[in-house]
């Protein structure tokens, strides 16, 4: 036993010596191969996982044709090809449809079906992710996560080799350490295969979010814990472990890991530096045995709760309990990737503090303006010789987006400290509570304007990636292209979407 530990452990340093001289000689699921814990799930938008690999990453769809496209790695084991997905995205909007397991056990994630909780689509599904939220580089490279909104979720019900009973596992996943909320439950792992909740030890799962319906950890969270079912563990028990820090990175790498009465949490910046253990003990009263039954999800707990927020760019699961070493050597894979962020917008560029208004470019509707009436935000016809009080309405001063400074956030001229914010999905004018769920809510990210138009810009919520400025029936929506609400139509959605701003009235 111990001189295969040591054997093994020589030949985890040689890898990780070539690692470090090259970003893809080998990628983490090499590495957890390398411990007699190989990936039994690999799932990613943004980079191969192995070496070797050169399949498909994930899927897009495009609403104008509804046609789809895998995207690959440029080479093997490399960067997501991203440009592809710019180009065949151009001028509409993209979904990401699957997301392939790159292990070779076809475990891939889809659209999570009803279960416990319908999800938002009309035939109770999950949504899809938007294609373009979370845009980041690795290595110098573009590439993009999974953003997930409440009411998105991905799953896979029918896996192969995932740990079941009380098998034993392993899981990373690198996750935006600044996108999270406290609704349940943005997870990664494994969970029921019937999309309910069977009970206590039925699921074992990272978790990334500051609920503190059951466990959490020091300060104010947002925190790593375990989704065992029926309860989010911090530790040993559903309640406080001050050894479980708030995560304040940008990038987050979190792991979880289980055998028999035994478990970790793990975690550290993905952007640089080791892991820290924020767990490490025997499983929780009531969780011994598990009863894993070997299910994924992501964005969502097992019964299909689907109220969470983040944002997933990596992830695996392993078969066996992965050694402390062999973890220490995916953190320096995923460091030596160099997550780092990137522009959120494109498009006409906007100056923060200017006065703007927007115009709408569907044909038609050319004379109407994005202004307000009262806390509605709609259109109307404005112009030069309209009243002082109407061009007030309609103009908006540019100010540093109130949740993520990358995008903006727009401040009534007339009425200062109330912002355009989405509530119901219908644009309202509120005055700012200072929550984080208004400065969510009010932070739109411009980007060049749908209509493939290089004077227009359409503007994305920055929280719900798949929805944008939209006039309907000359209201404001946070609209998106196709949907079950009627402002969702397709119907020149492109045109409604795409705004010309210029100096404001006022
Ligand atoms: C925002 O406006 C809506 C619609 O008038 C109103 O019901 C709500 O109370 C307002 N919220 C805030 C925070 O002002
Ligand atoms: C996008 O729209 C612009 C303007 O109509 C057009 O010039 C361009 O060819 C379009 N691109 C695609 C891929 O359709």
């Amino acid at each position: 036993m111990s001189s295969r530990l040591s054997s093994r452990h020589a030949r985890m340093v040689a890898i990780g010596l070539v690692a470090s001289a090259s970003f893809a000689a080998a990628g983490p699921c090499d590495l957890y191969a390398s411990g007699d814990t190989p990936c039994v799930a690999a799932h990613s938008t943004t980079r191969a996982l192995y070496s070797a690999y050169k399949g498909s990453l994930y899927q897009v769809e495009r609403a104008s044709d509804s046609t789809t496209l895998d995207i690959a790695p440029l080479s093997a084991g490399g960067v997501a090809n991203a440009a592809a997905q710019d180009t065949f995205c151009e001028n509409t909007t993209c979904l990401i449809t699957i997301i392939y397991d790159q292990s070779g056990q076809g475990n891939h994630l889809t659209q999570a079906p009803p279960g416990g909780f319908d999800g938002p689509e009309s035939n109770g599904y999950d949504n899809l992710a938007g294609a373009i939220g979370a845009p980041v580089t690795l290595n110098g490279q573009k590439a993009y996560g999974v953003f997930v909104s409440p009411g998105t979720g991905y799953r896979n019900n029918d896996a192969s080799a995932t740990a079941t009973g009380d098998e034993a596992e392993g899981m990373y996943a690198v996750l935006d350490g600044t996108h999270y909320n406290s609704a349940c439950c943005f997870d990664y792992g494994n969970a029921e295969t019937s999309s309910t909740d069977t009970g206590d030890a039925h699921m074992e799962a990272i978790y990334f979010g500051d609920s503190t319906v059951w466990g959490y950890g020091a300060g104010n969270g947002p925190w790593v814990m375990a989704d065992l079912e029926n309860g989010l563990f911090s530790g040993e028990s559903a309640t406080s472990n001050t050894a479980d820090p708030s995560i304040t990175y940008r990038f987050l790498t979190a792991m979880v890991k289980g055998e028999s009465n035994e478990w970790a949490i793990r975690g550290g910046n993905a952007a640089s530096g080791s892991l820290s253990t924020y767990y490490s003990g025997v499983r929780p009263s009531g969780y011994n045995p598990m009863k894993k039954e070997g299910a994924i999800i992501l964005g969502i707990g097992g019964d299909n709760s689907n109220g969470a927020q983040g944002t997933f760019y990596e992830g695996v699961m392993t078969s066996g309990y992965p050694s402390d070493s062999v973890e220490a050597s995916v953190q320096a894979n995923i460091v030596a990737a160099k997550y780092a962020i990137t522009s959120l917008t494109s498009g006409p560029s906007l100056t923060v503090g200017k006065s703007i208004s927007l115009q709408a470019t569907t044909s038609g509707y050319t004379d109407r303006y994005i202004a307000h009436d009262g806390t509605t935000v709609d259109t109307q016809v404005v112009s030069s010789s309209s009243s002082t009080t109407l061009k007030q309405q309609a103009s908006w001063t540019v100010r540093t987006g109130l949740a993520n400074s990358a995008c903006f956030s727009f401040e009534s001229v007339d009425t200062p400290g109330s912002y355009i914010r989405h509530y119901n999905f219908a644009l309202l004018l509120n005055a700012s509570d200072g929550t984080k769920q208004f400065y969510e809510d009010a932070t739109f990210c411009p980007q060049s304007g749908l209509d493939g138009e290089s004077t227009t810009n359409s503007i994305r919520s920055w929280s719900y990636p798949t929805r944008y400025f939209r006039h309907y029936e000359n209201v404001l929506y946070a609209a998106s292209n196709g949907g079950v609400q009627t402002f969702d139509a397709t119907a020149s959605f492109t045109d409604d979407v795409s705004w010309l701003i210029s100096t404001g009235f006022a």
